[in-house]
């Protein structure tokens, strides 16, 4: 088991479109393990493969933060297949630490996901983990969660994110 550094805001590989997995290897094995090493070592409740330089389609989710086992989700290639009503809360991202923003979210999300064997399945997820859906699948997508702010509330979040993170 291996934390993996995090990539940060402003670096262009979480911006690229992952690709989805195909065959199955004792390699994903050991990421999918690494992300959720990573991401209990972060405190955070989910991680995508792109975060530490890895495009593929892949990432964890752990509602628990470590404490349930059985909360432990691998997402491969997940697509979102049904949304429901919404949710305003305060979201993070392990790639932006530091900051949490107020974001509307569906609050009933269902994404179809792969399993390693390659057979599929349909997962529904309410409140924080239909958030951790949106937010991980964004990942995967390029996107961040400061990008559905617009260009002037971004920019104030950007420099309170450049101060915090000043090399001293
Ligand atoms: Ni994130």
């Amino acid at each position: 088991m291996a934390v993996r550094p995090i990539l940060t805001w402003g670096d262009p590989r979480l911006k690229l479109n992952s690709a989805d997995v195909d065959a199955w290897s004792p390699e994903l094995d050991q990421l999918v393990v690494d992300l959720f090493e990573t991401a209990l070592d972060e405190e955070g409740v989910g991680l995508a493969a792109p975060q530490v330089g890895v495009n593929l389609n892949i990432a964890v989710i752990d509602c628990s933060c470590g404490e349930d086992p059985a909360q432990k989700l691998i997402l491969i290639n997940p697509e979102i297949t049904k949304q429901e009503g919404s949710q305003i809360g305060p979201e993070g991202c392990l790639s932006i630490p530091g900051i949490h923003e107020v974001l509307e979210r569906p609050k009933k999300v269902t994404i179809k996901t792969r399993r390693p064997d390659g057979t599929w399945t349909e997962i529904c997820g309410e409140d924080l983990m239909a958030r951790a859906f949106c937010h991980e699948v964004d990942h995967l997508r390029g996107r961040l969660f400061v990008e559905y702010f617009g260009p002037v509330k971004r920019q104030v979040i950007k420099r309170r994110y450049q101060k915090q993170h000043k090399p001293s």
